[in-house]
């Protein structure tokens, strides 16, 4: 697994405001959406490509586009949701995947509720979209289902990570084609499997506490 941490003034200041307690639902939703368009720009970096002969208004010449099978982007519900303007802003010819998962609040254990993506991934690249890598178990469980149909390299695009979160993801996916993007690793998980300093619970925060 790669893990590649975006430093970039754009995205800690902008980070920073999420963390904010006192940013409300419509300023952090806006702000993480502005997120996860900088964080798919390094997150897109290897999307693959195909050369294409163009003729501009003075001469031809050779370019690229994205090949096909075309990328799949899968949000993980609900937080997830909140990342996926961001992402397909930059890639809106991408398929779009969805994955309900949620974490047991006692044993912190992933479950999937909801399962909507192409039986068959062979060849294709995935974007998955969590808000916060923390145990891990949420995107390891998501992961190993879009390997198991056939994904030959997944990008998970998160906006913070925990170590404990990272080491997990290691652990149970070496040697898969699995890089990491985020705007930070913090400092630690607390008792109740929240990232410190964090930003809280980011679904609560983009979507309230219903
Ligand atoms: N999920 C969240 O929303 N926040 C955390 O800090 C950890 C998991």
């Amino acid at each position: 697994m790669r893990l590649h941490v975006v430093d970039h003034p754009l995205v800690a200041h902008k980070l920073t405001t999420l963390r904010d307690q006192r940013t409300e639902s419509p300023t952090f939703r806006r702000l993480a959406d502005e997120l996860v368009t900088l964080l798919a720009y390094e997150a897109t970096r290897d999307v693959r490509t195909e050369q294409v002969d163009i003729v501009t208004p003075v001469a031809g010449t050779t370019g690229v586009k994205l090949s096909h099978p075309r990328p799949l982007v899968v949000p993980i519900l609900r937080a997830g949701l909140g990342m996926l303007d961001g992402m397909v802003r930059l890639l809106p010819t991408a398929e779009v995947g969805f994955l309900g998962m949620i974490r047991n609040e006692e044993t912190l254990q992933a479950s999937t509720y909801a399962n909507r993506m192409p039986e068959d991934l062979s060849g294709r690249q995935v974007y998955v979209l969590d808000p916060m890598l923390a145990t891990g178990g949420t995107l390891v469980a998501a992961i190993q289902e879009l390997i198991k149909r056939g994904a030959d390299d997944v990008t998970a695009v998160v906006l913070l990570a925990a170590p404990e979160g990272v080491e997990v993801m290691e652990r149970e996916l070496a040697g898969t084609p699995v890089t990491v993007v985020t705007a930070s690793v913090d400092e630690r998980l607390n008792e109740h499997g929240y990232i410190v300093p964090g930003l809280g619970d980011a679904g609560d925060r983009m979507y309230g506490s219903a």
